[in-house]
C-alpha cells in the first residue's frame, strides 16, 4: 500500500468573478520514503493541491469538488477537522515558505516545539524540552541549549527556516510537505538547508512532497518529479527520466528557462545545458474548463487533436517505468525532425 494515494483530486474556488478550476483531477501515489518534487509556474495548483489534503483551504470560497486521498489507508478528504488536526504536525509535517507567518512571534521556540510534542506525542514537558534542544542541534543551530529559549525574531532568516524544519520534523512525521521552503533564502543558505533535508530524509526515512519553482532544487533532492500546469499533471516520473527524456513541451520549456547555475541538472549526452529562456504566452484561464490540452496555445508542437481533446496522463511510450505524460503530440519525434 502506498503512503499516500490520491485519486482524481478536484478543487474549485467559487468567487465573485466565477469558479476557479484550481486543481483538476490530480491522481498520483507516493511511496514511503519517496521524495516528490512538484514544479510548475505560478497558479498551476501546486499549493492548493497540498493545502486541500491538509484541510487548509479556506471554505468558502474553496471546496473539494471530487476525489479521494488515502493517507495510510484513510481518506484525508473525508476527515473531520479534529481528525485532520491530529494528523497535521504529527504524521504529516508541514514547512511553509515564510517562517515569520508560520512561527508564532510571541512564543519562545522551545514553547512551540514542546507544545507539538506534548500534544501529539503525549511527552512530558521535561522530555519534550530535551527533545527540542536535540532537534535544534539536528537542524544545525549552534548553541541549541541557549537558542531554544529565544523568540523567532532573534534568529536570522536561514536559522528561522531551520527552526521551522525542526518543528516540521519534531513528531517524526511519515510525510513532510514543504511548500517553497527555501525560496526566501540566499543561495548558500538554500544549499545548506537542502543538504540538511537530504540528510534528515536518510536518517528518518520520511517521504517528502517538495514544492518549488526551481528545477535545479528538484534535480538535487527529488526521486520523482511532477510538473503541473493549469491544475493538472502534465508530466511525472523518475527525476532522471523527466530531465533527460522529457516528453512534455511544458517541461521542456521550464528546463530551457533554467538559469545556468551550479544546481542545474547535468548536461545531456551531447553536452548541452538547458538555456535561459522564458516560456512565451499567457497562463491558462482557470475560469474555463479547457476544451483541449490547456498548454496547447503556448505549445509550438501542438497538433489539431491538442486543440480539441484534453490528453489523459499515460505511461510515456518507450519511457522509464512510471514516466507519465499528458500529450497528444510526440515531443521526441518533433525535436528530432527539427534537429
Ligand atoms: N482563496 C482563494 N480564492 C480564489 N482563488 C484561489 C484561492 N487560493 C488559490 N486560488 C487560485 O487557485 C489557483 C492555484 O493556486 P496555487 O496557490 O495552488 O498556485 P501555485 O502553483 O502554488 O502558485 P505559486 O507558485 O504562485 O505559489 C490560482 O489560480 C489561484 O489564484
Ligand atoms: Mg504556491
Amino acid at each position: 500500500m502506498p503512503l499516500l494515494d490520491i485519486q482524481d483530486l478536484t478543487v474549485r474556488f467559487d468567487t465573485g468573478e466565477g469558479t476557479v478550476h484550481a486543481v483538476n483531477g490530480v491522481t498520483y501515489s507516493l511511496e514511503e520514503g519517496e521524495t516528490l518534487g512538484v514544479v510548475g509556474e505560478s497558479g498551476s495548483g501546486k499549493s492548493v493541491h497540498v493545502l486541500s489534503l491538509l484541510g487548509l483551504i479556506p471554505r468558502p470560497p474553496g471546496r473539494i469538488a471530487g476525489g479521494r486521498a488515502l493517507f495510510r489507508g484513510r481518506d484525508l478528504l473525508a476527515m473531520s477537522e479534529p481528525e485532520l488536526r491530529a494528523i497535521r504536525g504529527a504524521e504529516i509535517g508541514i514547512i511553509f515558505q515564510d517562517p515569520m507567518t508560520a512561527l508564532n512571534p510571541v512564543l519562545r521556540v522551545s514553547t512551540q516545539i514542546v507544545e507539538a510534542l506534548v500534544c501529539h506525542r503525549r511527552m512530558s514537558r521535561a522530555a519534550a524540552l530535551r527533545r527540542a534542544v536535540e532537534l535544534l542541534d539536528l537542524v544545525g543551530i549552534p548553541e541549541p541549549h541557549r537558542r531554544v529559549t529565544q523568540y523567532p525574531h532573534e534568529f536570522s532568516g536561514g536559522m528561522r527556516q531551520r527552526v521551522m524544519i525542526a518543528i516540521g520534523i519534531a513528531c517524526e512525521p511519515k510525510l513532510l510537505i514543504a511548500d517553497e521552503p527555501t525560496t526566501a533564502l540566499d543561495v548558500t543558505v538554500q544549499a545548506q538547508v537542502l543538504e540538511l533535508m537530504r540528510d534528515l530524509k536518510k536518517r528518518l526515512g520520511m517521504a517528502m512532497i517538495w514544492i518549488t519553482h526551481d528545477m535545479g532544487v528538484v534535480a538535487g533532492i527529488a526521486d520523482t518529479v511532477q510538473v503541473m500546469y493549469g491544475g493538472r499533471i502534465q508530466e511525472r516520473g523518475p527525476t532522471r527520466a523527466v530531465f533527460h527524456d522529457t516528453r512534455s513541451a511544458y517541461t521542456w520549456g521550464l528546463l530551457r528557462s533554467l538559469p545556468d547555475h551550479g544546481q542545474a541538472p547535468e548536461p545531456d549526452a551531447e553536452g548541452r545545458r538547458p538555456r535561459l529562456l522564458q516560456i512565451g504566452g499567457q497562463p491558462p484561464d482557470l475560469f474555463q474548463t479547457p476544451k483541449g490540452d490547456p498548454f496547447a496555445p503556448r505549445n509550438p508542437w501542438a497538433t489539431e487533436r491538442c486543440q480539441q481533446e484534453v490528453p489523459p496522463l499515460v505511461q510515456a511510450p518507450g519511457g522509464a517505468p512510471g514516466h507519465m505524460v499528458a500529450a497528444w503530440y510526440d515531443l521526441r519525434a518533433a525535436k528530432e525532425k527539427a534537429a
